[in-house]
C-alpha cells in the first residue's frame, strides 16, 4: 500500500495537469449544441483509462455516450467486484460574465482550480481514477475487480442509463457502487452521505394573448400571463415556508428525534449559511433547522421565470406567455410522478380561465436512503478518516443523483457515497472550484477503500 500512495504523492502536479484537460471541454448535457462536446470529452475519457490500463470502451446511448473501464482480471476472478460511478456532464455555465476567469479554462489559484465542472465531477470521479492507476503502474496487486461507469447525463436526469444498466446487468454485478459526487461539511469533515432527496421536474406555461400585444393598447382588457403566473405561483407557499398544496406532504415521514440529535452535532452555524449564500436573512419551512431544511425536508423550487421582453430597455407588451421550471426537492417515500400529479392537478383548479395552461413532465427520481451501518459504510468510514486524518461524520444530502436508486432497483446493491465538495464550492454557480487537497485525499481514500470494502 506504500508504493501506492507513495506514487500518488509524487504524482500530483502531472494528476492536476491531466484534470485541467477533462475540464478544457465544455460537456453541457442541457445545451443540445454541445453534444459533440460531450463524445468528445467520453473519447477522452476512454483514451485516458486506456493509458492508466484499464479496458475501456464507450458505449452509445439513445442520449450522450457512457464510458466504461475495467480493471483487468483473470477470466474466473474471484476476487469482490466494485462499480465507481461518475458523470462527465456539467451544468450550464452561465451567466457568464460572472466568472473572474472562463468556465472551461481551468485557472489554478493557490489549493483551487476554479473551473465548470472542476468538482461536479470532474475532479471527483478523476480522484478515483488516479488510485486505481496508482495500483495498475505500481504492479500492486488490487484486492478487488472495478468497473468505472462514467456517464454524460447526470445533469439532465439520467434517462438513458437505467437501459443501459439493464442491458449489462451481468458485468456490472457487483457488491456496491461507489459514487463521489456529494458533498463534505468542511476540510475536517470528511463524510459519508447515506441520503440523498429525489426530484420531480416540469415546466409550466400560460398562454395569453395570441401575440405580445401594445400594452397601452391592450393592457388592462386582457390578463397579463406574466402576472397570472406570479398570482399562481404564489399561492404555492405559505408564510410558514410550507408548500400550500393538497396532498403534497402526504408520503412525507416525520424526522426522528434520533435524526434530529445528528443534525444538531454538525457543524456550520446559520451565520455561516447566511454569509456564504449572501442572502439578507435566511427563509425556510418553520419549525426545522436549515440543515433539515436542505437536506430532509421537500421543496418546490422555482429554477427559471420567463416573459416578456428580456433585452436591454423597455418595450411596452403584454407578453404572449410566461413560463417557469420547476424543480420539487422530494424525501423518502414520496414518488416523483405522484408529486408531479398533485402539483399539477392543484394548479389546473386553481388556473385562472384567461390563460391557457400548458404543463410539461420533466426528469424524476426517487430519493436514496441507506443504512450507515452496514459493514460496507464501517470500512468506507475507516478509509475516510485515514485519508483525511479526521473523524467521519454522517450526512443526509439535500441534491440528487438520479441513478442511485437503480444500482439498488437493476443490481441490488447499495452506494456509498463518498463525496469530495466542499460547501463553498459553486457548484451549479458561477467559479466553481475544485479544492486540489480534496482531490489529494480522495486519491488516497479511493487507494484506502478498495482494502477495506474487500475485507468486508
Ligand atoms: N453532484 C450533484 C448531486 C449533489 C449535490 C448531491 C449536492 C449532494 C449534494 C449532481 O451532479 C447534481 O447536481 N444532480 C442534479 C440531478 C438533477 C438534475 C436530476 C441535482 O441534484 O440537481
Ligand atoms: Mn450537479
Amino acid at each position: 500500500m506504500q508504493v501506492v500512495l507513495d506514487y500518488l504523492k509524487q504524482n500530483q502536479a502531472r494528476f492536476v495537469a491531466e484534470l485541467c484537460e477533462l475540464i478544457r471541454f465544455p460537456s453541457v448535457s442541457a445545451q443540445p449544441q454541445h453534444k459533440p462536446d460531450l463524445r468528445a470529452c467520453a473519447e477522452w475519457l476512454v483514451q485516458h483509462c486506456r493509458c492508466i490500463g484499464l479496458e475501456a470502451k464507450l458505449y452509445p446511448t439513445a442520449g450522450n455516450p457512457v464510458v466504461v473501464a475495467k480493471t483487468p482480471r483473470g477470466k474466473n476472478s474471484r476476487k469482490p467486484h466494485f462499480m465507481v460511478y461518475g458523470h462527465y456532464d456539467v451544468q450550464p455555465p452561465e451567466p457568464l460574465e460572472l466568472w473572474k476567469s472562463p468556465p472551461f479554462a481551468p485557472r489554478r489559484e493557490g489549493r483551487n482550480l476554479f473551473a465548470r465542472g472542476s468538482a461536479d465531477n470532474k475532479g471527483q470521479h478523476f480522484a478515483h481514477l488516479k488510485a486505481v492507476e496508482a495500483y495498475l503502474k505500481t504492479g500492486t496487486p488490487l484486492p478487488c475487480d472495478l468497473t468505472f461507469v462514467i456517464e454524460g447525463e447526470e445533469e439532465v436526469g439520467s434517462a438513458n442509463l437505467a437501459k443501459f444498466l439493464k442491458a449489462h446487468r451481468a458485468e456490472l454485478k457487483c457488491a456496491a457502487a461507489v459514487v463521489s459526487d456529494t458533498g463534505m461539511p468542511s476540510p475536517k469533515h470528511p463524510a459519508l452521505t447515506y441520503s440523498l432527496r429525489g426530484i420531480s421536474a416540469f415546466e409550466i406555461t400560460l398562454h395569453g394573448p395570441a401575440r405580445d400585444l401594445h400594452s397601452g393598447g391592450f393592457g388592462g382588457a386582457v390578463d397579463n400571463p406574466a402576472m397570472a403566473l406570479c398570482q399562481l405561483l404564489g399561492q404555492l407557499r405559505d408564510p410558514n415556508g410550507r408548500i400550500a398544496i393538497p396532498g403534497f406532504y402526504d408520503d412525507v415521514k416525520p424526522l426522528s428525534a434520533y435524526e434530529r440529535k445528528q443534525f444538531a452535532r454538525l457543524p456550520g452555524t446559520d451565520a455561516e449559511l447566511q454569509k456564504l449564500t449572501g442572502v439578507k436573512k435566511l427563509f425556510g419551512e418553520r419549525g426545522f433547522t436549515p440543515n433539515e431544511q436542505r437536506t430532509a425536508r421537500p421543496t418546490f423550487e422555482i429554477n427559471g421565470l420567463t416573459s416578456g421582453y428580456q433585452g436591454e430597455g423597455s418595450k411596452t407588451i403584454v407578453p404572449a406567455w410566461a413560463r417557469a421550471k420547476i424543480t420539487c426537492r422530494l424525501v423518502p417515500d414520496q414518488n416523483p410522478a405522484r408529486v408531479r400529479k398533485v402539483v399539477c392537478d392543484y394548479l389546473k383548479k386553481i388556473c385562472p380561465p384567461t390563460v391557457r395552461m400548458e404543463i410539461e413532465a420533466g426528469h424524476g427520481a426517487e430519493a436514496y436512503l441507506v443504512s450507515p451501518a452496514s459493514a460496507q459504510a464501517q470500512a468506507a468510514l475507516r478509509a475516510l478518516r485515514e485519508a483525511f486524518g479526521h473523524e467521519p461524520v454522517l450526512l443526509r444530502e439535500g441534491g440528487s443523483i438520479p441513478i442511485v436508486n437503480d444500482f439498488k432497483k437493476v443490481l441490488g446493491v447499495d452506494t456509498l457515497l463518498l463525496g469530495l465538495g466542499l460547501p463553498d464550492g459553486n457548484a451549479h454557480s458561477p467559479n466553481e472550484k475544485f479544492s486540489l487537497d480534496n482531490f489529494e485525499n480522495g486519491q488516497r481514500m479511493s487507494a484506502l477503500l478498495w482494502r477495506e470494502l474487500s475485507r468486508c
